[in-house]
């Protein structure tokens, strides 16, 4: 049986706080409409308290949204849950969020004793869900909070109303059987538990934010937060490109299933590349320049024969026309060939010979051979004959 897990998109709240990443009013009403139109359940539209301008954006994707639940981010207090409040309540399905770090660290920030915290915990999400009946609630740097502190603030949260429980891992401290077993163990130890969706909210400072997200989802959590691109605070959020389609492809050992309609993924990725200033980089799973390219000759020859040699998803799935197999110094006959036909050229054995020959000496000068090269290549063998 296939389980439904919720993608709840950040990009435009902990994805926009990667400094420099900063995006204009307009921009973020364009991301958010795609991140709707592709089937993202939430979208994490801002921190309302944060500035007027986070304000305006969230209230605006809150009157917009078609499909989307639309939250916002508050911290645990009243001020800030009434603001956010005040720009979600214009969508169709909004949701409160509201958070504290719970951990040690965290928790001599503000100074409060752990009794305090949970005081502030039960006041803060009965709060929010006074104003909303969709509140999620977050124990910040859940991963190095104590395990009985964490449960207690957890079950506080329940008892008070909020229906999604976040389990972040802020600094991307866990690791995968960790993240699995953290979930678990709170879904068995905390009453209330079998009522709530837990979600879980990786980053990648140690790059295993993916890793840990699918983890999570094994030992019970329903909801995976992430980013368009991994976009984020220092190494970034988990991608959403990357959950997707993991659950994707090997739904046969993970059987969840997503609303995303993946074949929009390239587009946005290259959209929030550029409107957040981050490029993508080359070598990065699903949407890098280079996932679904392939230059050694071992490597062209056997997709030439068989895509599934070197592909294990489709490249037409997430929204590219197909594989490209660029001509470099490490092809091999069999690409520059398929190549020569795609341009218009059939080539004898022994013209192909030439043609080789003469490729593979450019090659060594050159990082790529474009068509033009190759063209360029073609008459000149000509003129000589
Ligand atoms: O990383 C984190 O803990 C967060 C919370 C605000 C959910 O972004
Ligand atoms: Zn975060």
């Amino acid at each position: 049986m296939t389980d439904h897990v919720l993608i709840f998109d950040t990009t435009l709240r902990d994805g926009e706080q990667s400094p420099g990443a900063t995006m204009t009013h307009s921009e973020k009403l364009e991301i958010a409409e795609m991140l709707d139109d592709m089937g993202v359940d939430i979208i994490e539209a801002g921190f309302p308290i944060a500035s007027e301008g986070d304000f305006a954006a969230v209230s605006e994707i809150a009157k917009r949204a078609k499909n989307s639940t639309i939250c916002g981010l508050s911290r645990a207090n009243f001020k800030d849950i009434d603001r956010c409040w005040e720009a979600v309540k214009h969508a169709k399905s909004p949701r409160i969020h509201t958070f504290i770090g719970t951990s040690p660290l965290h928790r001599a920030i503000p100074n409060l004793t752990m009794d305090e915290m949970a005081e502030r915990i039960h006041e803060c999400v009965t709060h929010a869900r006074n104003l909303s009946d969709n509140v999620q609630w977050s124990s910040m740097d859940a991963t190095r909070t104590e395990e009985d502190f964490l449960c207690r603030t957890v079950e506080i949260a329940i008892k008070a109303g909020a229906s999604t429980i976040n389990i972040p891992d802020t600094v991307g401290y866990t690791a995968p059987r960790e993240s699995a077993d953290l979930i678990r163990m709170l879904i068995e130890k905390v009453p209330g538990a079998d009522e709530v969706i837990f979600a879980t909210h990786c980053h990648n400072d140690l790059g295993m934010a993916t890793a840990n997200s699918l983890a999570a989802v094994e030992g019970g959590a329903r909801q995976i937060e992430c980013t368009i691109n991994g976009l984020g605070e220092r190494a970034g959020n988990t991608a959403l490109e990357e959950v997707v389609m993991a659950l994707r492809v090997r739904n046969d050992i993970m059987p969840f299933d997503t609303r995303i309609d993946t074949k929009k993924i390239m587009q946005i990725s290259r959209r929030v590349a550029t409107v957040s200033g981050f490029p993508v980089q080359f070598n990065k799973a699903i949407v890098g320049k280079n996932a679904f390219a392939h230059e050694s000759g071992i490597h062209q020859d056997g997709m030439l024969k068989n895509r599934e040699t070197f592909e294990v998803m489709r490249p037409e799935d997430v929204g590219l026309s197909g594989t490209s197999l660029p001509l470099g110094k490490h092809s091999g006959r069999a690409a520059l060939r398929a190549k020569l036909a795609e341009l218009g050229f059939d080539l004898a054995d022994n013209q192909l010979k030439d043609v080789f020959v003469r490729f593979k000496d450019l090659a060594d000068r050159k990082k790529e051979v474009f068509d033009d090269d190759l063209l360029a290549l073609l008459s000149t063998s000509e003129g000589e004959a």
